[in-house]
């Protein structure tokens, strides 16, 4: 199943660039290269080549913790996490040795001056990064307690989001923000998940985020452990999927199911016969419901505790676009945008948490859009709708804690569907090139995200918002 979630690429132009002519041609004339991106497969290995770890630790730390351990527990075992999901680590750069990853602890800087040591010990091998290579950061959220402390965790950001622009050949930079009371990485923790993601081809388009990782689910996240299987770390979870019978719907449910997931497929009547191909490729089961009508979430809440006894995951999907300037906006098109994209997610994470269906370890996602962060012309309603699925995930957050399960947002950049493929040609092409990876994410690449916010291992992520843009602020 693993290569029927990768999808051929639409993209002539990367597909030219690519070609040994036209990549002798588009280096003369300076034309943008998008590179083939490495996309996760069962069975490949972690990374591209060996990952060089930074030398822990960073700074010098008067009063802090000792440097290089972890307050709680003892030595910070960084090393043994990695080599644990998989990466052969080495601490010691060599001239001529290509790296798969990057990674550096900066959990202890305390002052601007420490930046310095990230800078340092990039610079040397960051020429040697392997096509699709990974910059990976592991620093603190900054926590108002010490400015110099706080300047210091923030600049990571700064540093990570331009050093994402600098990357080609498909390399990524991304960062990894411990809350403060969450320990130093060490194994069997919250942030192994994220570690796996960011250094995997899961997160092929995700380039130039920061990500927290929180200790407020911890207790569930031991209890849940790590999976058995890397490769099957959703086993035996029912998950359901709205808006599945194509697209990146139809993506999530594949992957799903890859993962071990038996995925409930939910759309529209009108879309039956192609939701009921994606239900026979992954062993799901499909279910036609418009899930803006009034009773939908009352309807689909009734057919998971009848028939299942309650759910792992949801993930809400179907989302809808009627673009017009505000000007020009008809009262109908504002509205259906809200009751597909907003209300009826809603209405569902309320009969969930209220009729105790999600079951202990529950996961949520919710489908937002770069044009809920950034904003786009024409899109005030779909704007509205995506961004109000942001403010949803923050405020229900603490909630699904304290029912011991997670519920975080992907915010999909430009993403090639039958939604973007409406697009005017030129106004597509450029859009396209505008991100630091210079091409169109694929639906298997959100997909992969909301995989990732699924898993077990992931319980430390909370109310969080994982943009999969590319580093591009161009919405769909
Ligand atoms: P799509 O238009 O290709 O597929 C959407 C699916 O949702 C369709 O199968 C449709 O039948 C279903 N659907 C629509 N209204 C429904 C309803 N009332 N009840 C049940 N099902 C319904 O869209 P695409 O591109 O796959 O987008 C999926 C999600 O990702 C949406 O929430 C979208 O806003 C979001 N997104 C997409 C981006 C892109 O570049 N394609 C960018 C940012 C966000």
């Amino acid at each position: 199943m693993a290569d029927s979630c990768t999808a051929k690429s639409t993209d002539r132009y990367l597909d030219l660039v690519n070609a040994p002519v036209g990549k002798t041609v588009a280096a003369r004339l300076g034309l943008p290269r998008p590179a083939r991106l490495r996309r996760y497969h069962v069975g490949e290995p972690l990374l591209p080549g060996p990952l060089l770890l930074g030398p822990q630790p960073l700074g010098p730390q008067p009063d802090g913790p000792q440097r290089g351990t972890n307050a709680v527990d003892g030595p910070a075992p960084l090393a043994g996490t990695l080599a644990a999901i998989g990466a052969e680590v080495d601490t010691a750069d060599r001239e001529g040795q290509t790296w798969g990853a990057l990674v550096f602890d900066a959990t202890a800087a305390r002052s601007p001056r420490d930046l310095a040591e990230l800078r340092e010990f990039l610079a040397g091998p960051l020429r040697r990064l392997a096509p699709s290579g990974r910059v990976l950061v592991i620093g603190r959220a900054p926590d108002g307690e010490d400015p110099q402390a706080d300047a210091a965790r923030q600049g990571l950001d700064g540093i990570v989001r331009s050093l994402a622009k600098e990357l080609r050949r498909g390399a990524t930079a991304n960062l990894i923000q411990l809350a403060p009371d969450v320990a130093a990485v060490g194994e069997s923790h919250p942030a192994a998940a994220a570690l796996r993601f960011f250094l995997s081809g899961r997160s092929a388009y995700v380039d130039g985020q920061a990500l927290r990782v929180d200790a407020a689910t911890v207790g569930e996240v031991s209890d849940a452990g790590e999976p058995a299987d890397w490769s099957r770390p959703l086993d035996g979870r029912l998950a359901v999927v709205t808006g599945a019978a194509r697209g990146i719907g139809a993506a999530i449910a594949r992957v799903l199911a890859r993962d071990g997931a038996r995925p409930v497929l939910v759309d529209l009547p009108a879309a039956g016969d192609a939701l009921a191909r994606v239900a026979n490729s992954t062993a799901g089961i499909a279910l036609q419901l418009d899930i803006a009508a009034p009773d939908a979430a009352a309807r689909l809440a009734a057919h998971l505790r009848q028939r299942h006894g309650g759910v792992d995951i949801v993930v809400h999907n179907a989302g809808i676009t009627r673009d017009r300037l505000l000007a020009n906006m008809k009262p109908g098109d504002w509205d259906a945008v809200l009751a597909v994209n907003l209300e009826s997610q809603l209405r569902l994470n309320a009969a969930l948490l209220d009729d105790g269906l999600l079951r202990a370890g529950g996961r949520v996602v919710c489908l937002a859009s770069t044009t809920g962060i950034a904003g786009n012309r024409g899109q005030t309603n779909y704007a509205a709708s995506k961004a109000g699925v942001i403010g949803m995930v923050r405020s229900l957050a603490p909630r699904f804690a304290a029912a011991g399960a997670t519920i975080n947002a992907v915010a999909p950049g430009f993403i090639d569907t039958d939604m973007t493929r409406s697009m005017p040609l030129v106004t597509r092409e450029v859009a396209r090139r505008l991100g630091s990876l210079q091409q169109a994410g694929q639906p298997v690449d959100v997909a992969e995200t909301v995989a990732f916010f699924c898993q077990p291992a992931a319980g430390g992520v909370n109310g969080q918002v994982l943009r999969v843009c590319g580093q591009s602020m161009v919405g769909a």
